[in-house]
């Protein structure tokens, strides 16, 4: 069988730690890769004098596909997120990140089983600010017809691939009558051609904030633009125990970009204790992507085995005194286990 060929992005802070387990539980499957490694973010910007080598975008474009570790991103000044140039020059516009409550690691906020389709290109993410005059700043949000039918799209799209029954388009568009207005009218003409199939409805984004709390359980997909995607999806996390539990996958036409939620957790990073579980959800993402469905659900699988049975080895966030190589090294085993007995096929 001829290799997938996958560019690896291990980033800043934490990133090279979780990356490396993504990377392991990916062999442990035994899906033929070609691993090629390059550098973004600070570590780019020091060698190379930018954050997002133009070779690493191109790379990216031969390959299709790429598993990322998070980047650090200076506050207020410095150089523009590597991230956030990622998605635009390679147009990845669908941010998808399931949330799902992990066996073995439940919390008080009941079972979860979301997913966060964010628009990944607009938005106020679209870097237009301007001083106006000294003390007045402006920062632009861009919503277009283009880009909000193309999500809606998506995430029905996506809900008849999962067998997913609603979507939910989340918004303010009380306040941001234009704006928010166009992005839902758009999620609600593209509805129109899945009626009978999946449920549409609507949301104001802060009500969403407070029905998440109380009740996770009622959503399904939601279907957001670029700003309120991110804040959601890292409540949402929250809601399942972590920023360590959540992965994500970033999709456009040609090419998908695969990540944890998560940043480059600097206050942790070099401790080896960082949760290696998001990015190796991530990992199963990237390989139901590129076809192996059995691997997706053995890595699935074997983290719900180790979460629920080798407490020991959970990392300090969950309240275990883990590291990351050991809770890594306990999922690679069970994934071998299942490789080896042939189950989940
Ligand atoms: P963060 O997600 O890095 O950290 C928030 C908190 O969650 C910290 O206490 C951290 O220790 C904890 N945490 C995060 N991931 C964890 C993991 N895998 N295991 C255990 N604990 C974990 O968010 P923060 O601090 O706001 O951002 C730090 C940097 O990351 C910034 O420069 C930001 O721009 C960047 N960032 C990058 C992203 C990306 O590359 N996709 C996404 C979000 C932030």
């Amino acid at each position: 069988m001829s290799k997938h060929r996958i560019v690896l992005l291990p980033g800043d802070g934490i990133g090279p730690e979780v990356v490396e387990a993504g990377r392991r539980i990916v062999e442990a499957t035994g899906l033929p890769v070609e691993w090629i490694t390059r550098q973004i973010g600070v570590s780019a910007v020091e060698k190379f004098g930018d954050a997002l080598p133009e070779d690493v975008v191109s790379e990216i474009k031969a390959c299709g596909v790429a598993l990322k570790g998070p980047t650090t991103t200076p506050i207020g000044t410095g150089h523009v997120s590597a991230n956030v140039r990622l998605r635009q020059e390679l147009e990845l516009f669908a941010n998808v990140r399931p949330v799902k409550t992990v066996p073995g690691l439940e919390t008080p906020y009941g079972a979860v089983d979301l997913v966060v389709v964010r628009e990944n290109t607009e938005s106020l993410y679209a870097g237009l600010e301007n001083v106006v005059a000294p003390g007045v700043v402006t920062s632009i949000k861009v919503i277009t017809d283009r880009a909000s039918r193309r999500i809606a799209h998506f995430a029905f799209e996506y809900a008849r691939q999962w067998g997913r029954k609603r979507v939910t388009a989340v918004h303010k568009a009380n306040i941001m009558k234009l704006a928010d207005g166009l992005f839902l009218s758009c999620a609600e003409e593209e509805a129109a051609a899945y009626a009978g199939e999946v449920v549409f409805d609507d949301i104001l984004v802060d009500a969403l904030a407070m029905r998440l709390v109380k009740k996770a359980s009622d959503f399904d997909i939601l279907l957001l633009e670029n700003l309120y995607g991110d804040i959601v999806s890292d409540l949402a996390a929250g809601l399942i125990g972590g920023l360590g539990l959540a992965p994500g996958g970033n999709y456009g036409a040609d090419c998908a970009v695969f990540e944890a939620i998560h940043g480059s957790a600097p206050d942790i990073a070099g401790q080896g204790i960082a949760n290696p579980i998001a990015v190796i959800l991530s990992a199963a993402m990237m390989c139901h992507h590129l076809g192996d469905v059995t691997a997706y659900r053995r890595i699935r699988k074997s983290v719900a085995t180790i979460s629920q049975e080798q407490k020991d080895k959970l990392t300090p966030d969950l309240g275990g005194k883990g590291s990351t190589v050991g809770l890594t090294e306990a999922i690679v085993e069970e994934v071998r286990r299942r490789v080896k007995d042939r189950l989940d096929e």
